[in-house]
């Protein structure tokens, strides 16, 4: 399988890099940065979604799925992306957003024209409950009920998301053929498979019962995702049912040698793990375990223990266009990015991929925008809510005008950036973010594929495993360790530190580091 032990690189396109002027990254514009994303060591690409859209969610909400929004090219330009992309040994995916479409996609047009349209039952209608109101209890993700009322036809419609994102009903065996299409559609131009987002989310409970109520309330700021929290989501998400959905694509994309990555946001590893297993449903199911949490080394520890105890396919995430980035989370500047690459280190021998978010590599931590800038609609129905935009503002490449992001006015503000963050920068400098990740996912490689991995006892505060002849070592307490192994031979193949010292077995690391080291 060829993508068994790779990285992957989120290329969230709106903030990658623009190459006409318009403030909006696009399809040429990651065509104009393959060279870079190869030789910081890069396998897959993932692309997030360039089809045509209003952009009520940035692109998250599909109008049309076999076409490129002008904003972002054509398909020509695709063909063109994968091709250069091939040419270099790079793979490219794509998002796939199934969930739900565009409330102006033309199926959704035709279904809430009237009720016996022919795609009426292509979306979740349910009537009102005996009161008028919703027909459960079910929230959206984005503040409030999950059901919007429809005065013309008289019955309300699901959204997880936003009201302008209609949820497909996927117990309609039509919505699935049309999703096979769409994936063949793609393989036969060439795409080497997918990323599947709300990989949790797309069926649902087919008696549409009440999602039972928490008794342990959320502490975030945002009153939405205060109330999102206050049920559990039993019937709405993570239903037995959606691996079947799975099962059938594996069967699309297997002729293809494609592969299907989802996004599983759910925080119990051993449900995650059941997507990616038996190698019939997806073939790695992400971990966002890691992508909320601060520096709290207990916590850590457990998230990256979780999931390898079970025996699904993981790929491991700490930063998404989704949430702050971890640089942040990890206390910012210097200490932040640095904890960040102890966490990356730790993760890059973790089976099977490694999923790297733009500007990981540079060691950014969140772009301030100004609320009068913000774009993202949580912020706009919530304002507490903790939004995606700081994650989301543009990448700066060089110095001058737009940090080299764009020549017109970005769509996000470029964030307040130092130039010491551009990759031009980075790149003439040997111990800049920028290189030490090159090094690490050059030092990456050294695990192999079928090779066990297995954890070692470690004092408090130190994390470590050993994956075939290669152990990774973290050292997360504010202080230096030193650990005897029982090698007779230990080499340096990478460290996050100039305090690492390798005496015959023993090998002592500085604080909040981690190294790779070959053993013999
Ligand atoms: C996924 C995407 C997110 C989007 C949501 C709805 O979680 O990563 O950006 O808002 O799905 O499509
Ligand atoms: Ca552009």
């Amino acid at each position: 399988m060829w993508w068994q032990r790779k990285c992957i690189y989120e290329v969230y396109i709106p903030s990658f890099c623009d190459s006409n002027g318009d403030g909006i990254g696009d399809i040429p514009g990651v065509l104009s940065k393959l060279d870079y994303i190869v030789d910081l060591g890069i396998d897959i690409i993932w692309l997030t979604p360039f089809y045509p859209s209003p952009m009520k969610d940035h692109g998250y909400d599909i109008q049309n799925y076999k076409n490129v929004d002008v904003r972002f090219g054509t398909l020509a330009d695709i063909d063109s992306l994968v091709a250069a992309a091939h040419a270099r040994g790079l793979r490219i995916l794509i998002d796939l957003v199934v969930n739900h479409t565009s409330g102006s996609h033309p199926w959704f047009m035709e279904s809430r024209s009237n009720r016996v349209n022919r795609y009426r039952d292509y979306y979740v209608w349910r009537d009102p409950a005996v009161d008028g109101g919703p027909p459960n209890n079910w929230l959206s993700h984005f503040g409030g009920s999950a059901w919007t009322y429809d005065e013309q036809t008289g019955q309300y419609r699901l959204h997880l998301f936003l009201p302008e994102q209609p949820d497909l009903n996927w117990a309609n065996l039509a919505v699935a053929d049309e999703v096979d299409e769409i994936l063949r559609f793609w393989l036969r131009r060439g795409v080497d498979g997918f990323r599947v987002d709300v990989a949790h989310g797309l069926a649902k409970d087919p008696l549409f019962r009440d999602n039972p109520l928490r008794s342990s309330p959320s502490n975030s700021p945002g009153i939405a995702v205060r109330e999102y929290h206050s049920t559990t989501h039993e019937f709405d998400h993570d239903r037995p049912e959606v691996l079947n959905i799975y099962r059938r694509w594996n069967s699309v994309v297997t002729p293809f040698d494609a592969v299907l990555i989802g996004e599983v946001n759910i925080n119990d590893a051993a449900k995650v793990a059941r997507y990616s297993k038996d190698g019939d449903g997806l073939d790695v199911a992400m971990w966002f375990g890691l992508v909320e949490c601060g520096w709290d080394i207990d916590k850590i520890t457990a998230l990256l223990r979780e999931p390898t105890k079970e025996s699904g396919k993981f790929g491991w995430v700490q930063s998404s266009h989704d949430r702050p980035r971890s640089t942040t989370r990890f206390g910012g500047g210097t200490i932040g990015a640095r904890r960040a690459l102890v966490l990356a280190t730790l993760m890059a021998g973790l089976p099977e991929v490694f999923v790297v978010y733009q500007g990981e590599e540079l060691g950014l931590p969140d772009g301030e925008v100004p609320a009068h800038l913000a774009r993202d609609p949580i912020t706009h129905r919530d304002p507490m809510a903790t939004g995606r935009d700081g994650s989301r503002t543009p990448l700066p490449w060089s110095p001058g005008l737009n940090l080299g992001f764009t020549t017109g006015t970005p769509w996000l503000p470029m964030g307040q950036r130092s130039e010491s963050y551009c990759a031009s920068v980075q790149a003439a400098i040997s111990e800049s973010w920028l290189n030490r990740w090159r090094r690490l996912l050059a030092a990456r490689r050294h695990f192999v594929s079928n090779a066990n991995m297995q954890w070692l006892q470690m004092p408090i505060g130190m994390i470590a495993y050993r994956h075939g002849e290669v152990l990774v070592i973290g050292n997360l307490a504010a202080d230096i360790h030193t650990v005897a192994t029982e090698y007779n031979k230990c080499t340096l193949l990478y460290s996050t530190t100039e305090q690492v010292q390798l005496a015959g077995a023993d090998i002592s690391i500085g604080p909040e580091a981690a190294v790779i080291v070959g053993v013999e």
